[in-house]
């Protein structure tokens, strides 16, 4: 049974940083695979028609399309466009976000307004933009990729990665709850330590080699290995899907266990 079937889903950061399955290119294709056909939207247009192509060599089907998620402009643009094409929204998937190094004390004002802008303002305005269309439907469901990073120290003096994300999470649950009686659904998923291009480009600093970083990730994980893109994508085919009708305003952690546990600590 394909358990998207008609409906039409629009991704931002649909591609990936890098060569490999990242949690925005992996969910793309899991939601063409079952049945959708997946807007994939990127800063990056290649990386966008990257992932497209994927859908397409297996026969689904989507549209690529460029868009900074930080612009409202062009979040309107690739609305319109869809509905243009399709004529309705059915999965707002915001898949977007971005590390920049710094505690609290010597994070650069600069650093901590891009991180705010880039991993909550534009969940802000890609919502604003859709939650219309949604509610002229009476459905859709809305799905903002957190991190463990929202409820946890997770190791990494990253102060605005963890006050976004946490700010993304309540940003979701509110609009949970003031649209709940029409007919739309918001839930976070809450990645832990994940193996991705992601990780390989945005948080190797912290560390020796990649594969120092590799294993010391694995380590830290109750499974003794990190979850990969694919972990991410099937959890947001569940909570995009109907079988979800009435998983309204979770966070759903996907870490192995790691938010059962005592922080471990990276670096070390
Ligand atoms: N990998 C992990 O360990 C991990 C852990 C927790 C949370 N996350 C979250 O997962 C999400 C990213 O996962 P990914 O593996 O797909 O990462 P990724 O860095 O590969 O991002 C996917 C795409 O987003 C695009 N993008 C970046 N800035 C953009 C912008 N301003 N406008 C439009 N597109 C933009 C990139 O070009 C890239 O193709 C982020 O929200 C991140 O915080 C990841």
């Amino acid at each position: 049974m394909l358990r998207m079937k008609d409906k039409i889903a629009l991704v931002f950061g649909a591609g990936s940083v890098g060569p490999g399955w990242g949690n925005g290119n992996a969910t793309a294709v899991a939601y063409a695979r079952e049945g959708a056909t997946v807007v994939c939207v990127d800063v990056n247009l290649d990386a966008a028609q990257a992932t497209l192509a994927i859908i397409l060599a297996e026969g689904g089907k989507g549209l690529a399309l460029a868009a900074d998620v930080t612009k409202a402009a062009e979040i309107t643009a690739v609305v319109d466009r869809t509905l243009e094409d399709f004529h309705r929204i059915d999965v707002l998937h915001n898949n977007v976000g971005i590390n920049l190094p710094g505690g609290a004390a010597d994070a650069t004002e600069d650093s901590f307004k891009r991180v705010m802008d880039v991993n909550l303002t534009s969940a802000f305005l890609t919502c604003k933009t859709v939650l219309p269309v949604m509610e002229k439907q009476g459905k859709g469901a809305i799905i903002n990729i957190s991190s463990l990073a929202a409820i946890r120290w997770t190791g990494y003096p990253y102060v605005s990665y963890y006050a976004s994300k946490a700010a993304l999470t309540h940003f979701t649950r509110a609009i949970a709850i003031e649209f709940a009686g029409k007919g739309i659904r918001a839930n976070s998923i809450l990645p832990g330590l994940m193996d991705t291009p992601h990780v390989q480009k945005q948080i190797s600093g912290y560390h020796g080699s990649p594969a120092e970083m590799k294993a010391k990730r694995d380590a830290l994980s109750p499974m003794k290995r990190q979850g990969d893109g694919w972990d991410v994508a099937w959890a947001s085919v569940f909570l995009a899907s109907d079988e979800a009708k009435f998983i309204n305003g979770v966070e759903l952690p996907i870490d192995g266990g790691m938010h059962v546990t005592v922080a471990g600590s990276l670096p070390s």
